[in-house]
């Protein structure tokens, strides 16, 4: 079900709020980069590749504010720029990897006019949004070879159509397999504290049409044992050389559960997700967010406001937990050092 929820229109981004959601369909519009760091910061667009989408359009929208004739000034701002952008949110890769390529776009130009430069980074940034399309066919393509009549899947977080510029990493092979025909249902996780789940993924998939129970994070345990969940698919964040790969808090919760219950469990994530400078797992950055999130909800309190609170917003599924890594390029199974470079290339 893909949704506009990264758009350049009438010379701006737009964004749906999707802090708003599933109760209001609303778009924001940002026009400067404090903008587009608010957008990012406060969740109103979330999800790894809808932050590199915006974040590639934030640099765009920095360049155009740069006021100097002088190439080498043109640079150094906008790698301020990038900077700026790049301090919103840690753990997605995506945004980084974004920010690196407007950058580097900016670079392979230099012989040109500051003018030209801009022209060329809205081109650039326009080029990530439809690429991050075609991303998204090809890993749902590739992923729903896994779905088969009669499957039930688990799923957590958002990782759909409103976390990237289309049909989604994790949900788009579940699109792929509905308009197959094939018969299978979903269960959601409702993805404590800000709620993806319920809000974001339940919403994708109920407009979709697609069969989805709602379950608490806590019920996951119990529907494995009973046999309930033949396979578990999720996004992902920021993947290391060796397949490490951190996402939304609780997945690896579900990661364990699958080990010991024997359930097949699958990440899809776009080659923009890895960072193949890391060596593990243990260098990823994890976001820690405000206490806000965890003691309130929806402007109702619901623990004491003195109480102490930890809120990592991410946390990483070591590789030997994970059955297959689908990507637009095919799926890496038990994936690991060598099998990713060979991937990646
Ligand atoms: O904090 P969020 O909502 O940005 O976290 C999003 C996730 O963890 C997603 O699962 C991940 O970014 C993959 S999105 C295709």
């Amino acid at each position: 079900m893909p949704v506009n929820t990264v758009e350049w229109k009438n010379n701006s981004l737009r964004l749906i709020d999707q802090r708003l959601l599933p109760g209001q369909l609303k778009y924001i519009t940002c026009k400067n980069t404090k903008q587009v760091f608010e957008a990012i910061k406060k969740l109103k667009v979330r999800g790894a590749p809808a932050i590199g989408v915006t974040g590639a359009f934030g640099m765009y929208i920095g360049a155009r504010a740069i006021n100097t004739k002088s190439v080498e000034l043109f640079c150094k701002s906008l790698e301020k720029v990038g900077d700026h952008l790049g301090s919103s949110r840690p753990t997605a890769r995506n945004l980084f990897w974004a920010i690196e390529t407007m950058l580097e776009c900016a670079y392979d130009n230099i012989d040109n006019p500051v003018e030209k430069i801009k022209t060329i980074l809205l081109k650039e940034a326009k080029n990530i949004l439809e690429q991050d399309k075609l991303i998204c066919r090809k890993i749902g393509q590739n992923g729903a070879s896994l779905i088969k009549k009669g499957d039930t899947l688990l799923t957590h977080c958002n990782a759909g159509a409103l976390a990237t510029a289309d049909f989604g990493t994790a949900l788009a092979p579940m699109y792929i397999a509905k308009k197959k025909g094939v018969d299978f249902s979903v269960f959601v996780d409702e993805t404590r504290p800000v709620l993806q789940g319920a809000r974001l993924t339940a919403w994708e998939l109920v407009n979709a049409k697609i069969k989805a129970t709602l379950i608490c994070d806590n019920m996951a345990a119990s529907l494995m044992k009973s046999g309930k969940i033949d396979k578990v698919i999720t996004g992902a964040d920021r993947i290391a050389v060796n397949g490490d790969t951190a996402n939304k808090i609780g997945t690896y919760n579900l990661a364990v559960l699958c080990k010991y219950h024997k359930i097949p469990f699958y990440i899809a994530a776009p080659i923009s997700t890895f960072d193949l400078s890391l060596k593990s797992g243990k260098d990823i950055v994890i976001e820690e967010r405000g206490k806000e999130e965890v003691i309130s909800f929806g402007g109702r309190i619901t623990a004491p406001k003195n109480i102490k609170v930890y809120n990592p917003s991410f946390d990483v599924t070591p590789h030997e937990l994970i059955t297959g890594i689908i990507t637009e390029k095919g799926i890496i199974t038990y994936p690991c050092k060598n099998k990713i470079i060979k991937h990646c290339k």
